[in-house]
């Protein structure tokens, strides 16, 4: 049973610990000469860690390349600034992406005004929707010079608090220029973190006649949204390659009466980071379960035993392993049906909490299941049998029973007295008999 928990963490444990020294990293690029227009962004990247892999769209056509070779993965990750690409090259296609993300790749992917259908139906797989090609997002209140599909937006999402942290939150504006995607709202592991702002719609900025068809508008238009895959592999989509770009990167903004620069270094930092495991991640280190005022872990306990489950979450931070501090972790006993079910008490990064095991025998999972937007989902779940009181366990002499024992002496006695009669009694009668025959 140790054995197998001891298991069940390095299994858990190994998915997320992935720090970006020496990741593989596939930088896919229309051209190789594009390589110059993200030069600070990948310039970023390497300074983290990560060994770039610059491909364009034109290599992969010609030589067999792969992202997943026998089940294994060539790159860990891959960042596609590529929005132009009509196919994805010979040996990457769709499908082939997406196996890249079912086994554990993360995927950072940009588009633009001129977004093909590859990278709309990659998007799609994952429920972002892109809008059509040749419209871009239009904002004529919020956006620099003259230009107003350069737009400006720093309408965060609050779900994406792990995503994108509180000082770019609060610091100067982002600057878009691409193509708006909205997501269905169906799929629930996908979320968006940077919308429009709210005088914002998506249209074909050419196009000088009056709105036919209802445009995308507002904060329903997600200029970047993320999508964690149930083996916590990251997608992030963003409508815009540009801001990636050095040109947007040292683009200055008025902000009130101050001329400040953009805030897209920082964010394509951070969202570069979550998408590629670099923060956000959580792991389970440790589970212990025990009755209370014991401290030996057992796999079987008896039905109405006051027990305590305790568990320690550590969360990457970029360079080390630190205590996961929340106070929304809940643990379950399980049969079938939740029989316990509480928030557990946190103190730094262990939690804890007590419980009644319930007056039913049987096979309980105890369980903690933690899933929030922006984190990695951590699972730890263990078997263990709950068995009945042993017949000396039961309490005796109850006062409800004593009608029961009165009953019982009371049939004893009358056995005996019964049996004394039965014995002692001679049957009158019988010499009677003998003389008539
Ligand atoms: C959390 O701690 C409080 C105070 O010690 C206690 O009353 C409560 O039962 C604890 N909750 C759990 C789930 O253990």
């Amino acid at each position: 049973m140790m054995l197998a928990s001891l298991l069940l963490l390095l299994a858990a444990g190994t998915a997320a610990a992935r720090p970006a020294a020496g990741a593989r990293t596939l930088v896919l690029l229309d051209a190789a000469a594009d390589a110059q227009r993200f030069a600070a962004f990948l310039h970023d990247l390497e300074g983290r860690g990560h060994v770039l892999d610059m491909r364009s769209a034109g290599d992969l056509a010609k030589g067999a390349f792969g992202l997943v070779s026998f089940d294994e993965l060539v790159y860990d990750h891959a960042v596609i600034l590529a929005p132009k690409a009509p196919s994805f090259g010979g040996a990457l296609k769709i499908g082939n992406l997406v196996d890249f993300v079912n086994a554990g790749g993360n995927v950072l992917l940009t588009a633009s005004s001129e977004v093909s259908e590859a990278v709309r139906d990659f998007a799609y797989e994952f429920t972002a929707d892109f809008d059509e090609p040749g419209t871009a997002v239009i904002d004529r209140f919020n956006s620099v010079g003259t230009d107003p599909t350069r737009v400006l937006s720093s309408a965060f999402s609050p779900s994406a608090s792990n995503v994108v942290s509180d000082a770019i939150r609060s610091g100067p504006p982002v600057l878009f220029k691409g193509v708006a995607h909205k997501l269905s709202g169906k799929n629930p592991l996908s979320f968006s973190v940077l919308s429009a702002s709210s005088a914002a719609f998506a249209y074909d900025p050419t196009d000088k006649q009056r709105l036919i068809k209802d445009p995308l508008a507002g904060h329903a238009i997600s200029l970047i949204s993320a999508f964690q895959a149930r083996n916590n592999a990251r997608v992030v989509f963003a409508g815009s390659a540009d801001m990636f770009s050095d040109e947007f990167f040292d683009a200055t903004i008025t902000v009130g009466d101050k001329t400040v620069a953009s805030g897209n270094r920082r964010l394509a930092s951070e969202v570069s980071q979550w998408a590629f495991q670099e923060k956000s991640v959580l792991r389970i280190e440790a589970t212990k379960h025990h009755r209370v005022g014991e401290s030996g872990q057992h796999g079987i306990y008896r039905i109405k035993d006051e027990m305590e489950y305790e568990a320690d979450i550590q969360v990457w931070d970029g360079e080390a392993w630190v205590p996961f501090v929340a106070s929304d972790v809940q643990f379950e006993a399980v049969m079938l049906d939740p029989y316990v079910r509480a928030t557990m008490n946190a103190s730094g990064g262990h939690y804890s909490a007590r419980f009644t095991l319930p007056d039913q025998h049987g096979v309980f999972t105890f369980k903690l299941d933690y899933k929030r937007h922006g984190l990695s989902y951590i699972h730890a779940s263990e078997t263990v049998q709950v068995r009945p009181f042993r017949h000396d366990q039961y309490p005796r002499f109850l006062t409800v029973a004593f009608p029961y024992y009165a009953n019982i002496f009371s049939m004893m006695a009358g056995f005996f007295v019964f049996s004394l009669l039965f014995v002692f009694n001679r049957d009158t009668n019988t010499k009677v008999k003998a003389k008539t025959q």
